[in-house]
């Protein structure tokens, strides 16, 4: 079926002012989701979510509680006979540190060079607002949506979504769908349109290591007993080989091996390594031999040391033995490990290589599952052809390296299909100072997404 957006693309178009007003006054709450002191700002940014979407004629909504940071749901279902669509987008941001290489503050967002920068301007709230602005404009236009949507933002994705896969299993018959859209995700290098079609997991965890009750002078005690930051240190060496490859036996045993349709999909990405280590400011590509840097991205597991810490950081020398050393380390997991024997096998080697004469734990912080999602399901080819239209590209379809744990609980708690698709760009900064979001893609993603909820109305699921 042949349908024109000219009203729809015309109401883009008169509406560029109050969009961005509206945008940058979401952009201004600070949302920290991981920092109590903020919780008063994450639940302002739920409330505003939920507001707009009521106001425009979508019902039940809620700022539905859990045991953290409350989801927002909202339905709009009265576009019958055509599916019904699950949107998830998160609307918790990331902490700012390090506050002192923000050019601007984080939450007094600005405009320059055609990109917004703000904490949480691509990551995520560029998602959450337009798909606030796809709906009223199907609505404001139209007078109704071309498929049924329910709206489901979380406000801890970026702490792990510990309270996310509850929330839908208890809200498991008001979630009846065909398809779930998840919009945290982006284009590919050189702001080429894609369709994220992998996502990996994630164990973070901590090591704790602990030796005499308190800080001890060096000068006694050195000699004579364990310190707990060489313990620490000779632990952290024993992860991994000198090749990059992760050293805790069975690590990789059930990593599914590349076909080689996956390594030629891997290949079809275009990625010029001088160019990538210049751009993002890297020392030079190091990995495990035998893989590319995009299969190493989206395909293989990985082990990193997030922070180290103990003892003695001011200025000047301290003589003393710490009494306590620590260390965050987090795995990124692919198809088909397991986050729990991930989890066991790294704390049974910790345990097992640690010196004598420490104590040492390790504590699981949080988890998330891997997902890969199908290139050829009719809803995934349905956002192609719409990048396509709007973009002028056929997208590419890409492994990712980051984890949204959400993904895997729609899929294994309500089985239903996921598409992932976003429109932020890899050099936006996510996570990192002066965060930003070009405005080009924000328009364009809009106008996707509009198209979008048509397609999906034309398309047998
Ligand atoms: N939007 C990202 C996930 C992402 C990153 C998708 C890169 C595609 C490319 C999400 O907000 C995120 O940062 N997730 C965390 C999850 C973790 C806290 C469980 C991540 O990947 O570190
Ligand atoms: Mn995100
Ligand atoms: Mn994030």
């Amino acid at each position: 079926m042949e349908t024109r957006f000219d009203d729809l693309d015309a109401f883009v178009e008169r509406t560029a002012d109050a969009r961005l007003d509206d945008y940058l006054e979401l952009l201004r709450i600070p949302s920290i989701g991981t920092l109590s002191e903020n919780d008063p700002d994450t639940r302002a940014a739920a409330h505003f979510v939920a507001d707009r979407f009521a106001s425009m004629g979508f019902e039940h909504a809620e700022v539905s509680e859990t045991n953290g940071n409350p989801i927002v749901y909202a339905d709009w279902l009265h576009a019958e006979g055509a599916p019904t669509v699950i949107v998830y987008a998160h609307y918790d941001v990331q902490p700012v540190d390090p506050l002192d290489l923000w050019l601007r503050p984080p939450f007094d967002p600005v405009v320059e060079g055609g990109r917004v920068f703000a904490r949480g301007a691509a990551d995520d709230k560029s998602h959450v607002h337009l798909h606030l602005w796809a709906a009223r404009a199907w609505l404001e236009t139209r007078g109704r949506l071309p498929v049924n949507l329910k709206i489901v933002m979380e406000g801890e994705e970026e702490s792990g979504s510990d309270n996310f896969e509850p929330w839908i299993k208890a809200h498991r018959e008001r979630l009846g769908a065909d398809l779930v859209l998840i919009s945290d995700t982006g284009f590919y290098e050189g702001n080429h349109p894609a369709i994220t079609v992998g996502l990996r997991g994630l164990v973070y965890t901590q090591i704790d290591v602990t030796g005499p009750r308190l800080d001890v002078h060096s000068g006694t005690f050195g000699g004579n007993v364990q310190n707990p930051a060489n313990a620490l240190a000779t632990i952290i060496a024993r992860l991994k080989n000198e090749d990059g490859s992760i050293a805790v036996p069975g690590f990789y045993d059930e990593v599914r091996p590349l076909t080689p349709r996956d390594r030629e999909e891997f290949a079809r990405l275009p990625l010029d390594e001088n160019e990538y280590v210049r751009d993002y400011g890297l020392h030079s590509v190091f990995g495990a031999p035998g893989f590319s840097v995009m299969e190493r991205r989206g395909a293989r597991p990985t082990l990193d040391v997030n922070g180290i810490w103990g003892g003695f950081q001011g200025d000047g020398s301290k003589t003393i033995i710490p009494a306590h050393a620590h260390a965050k380390v987090s795995c990124r997991l692919v198809a088909d490990m397991d986050v729990d024997t991930t989890f066991e096998r790294l704390r049974e080697y910790v345990l097992s290589v640690a010196p004598p004469g420490v104590e040492v734990s390790v504590t699981k912080l949080n988890e998330g599952r891997w997902a890969l999602t199908p290139i050829d399901h009719p809803a995934t080819q349905a956002a192609a052809a719409c990048l396509e239209e709007v973009f002028g590209e056929k997208p590419f379809y890409l492994r990712e390296g980051g984890s949204i744990p959400a993904g895997a609980s729609f899929a294994s708690v309500l089985g239903l299909p996921v598409v992932l698709l976003g429109f932020t760009q890899p050099d936006d900064q996510a996570h990192a100072p002066n965060e930003s979001m070009r405005l080009d893609n924000l328009e364009g993603g809009l106008r996707t997404i509009i198209r979008y909820w048509q397609k999906l109305a034309d398309t047998k699921l």
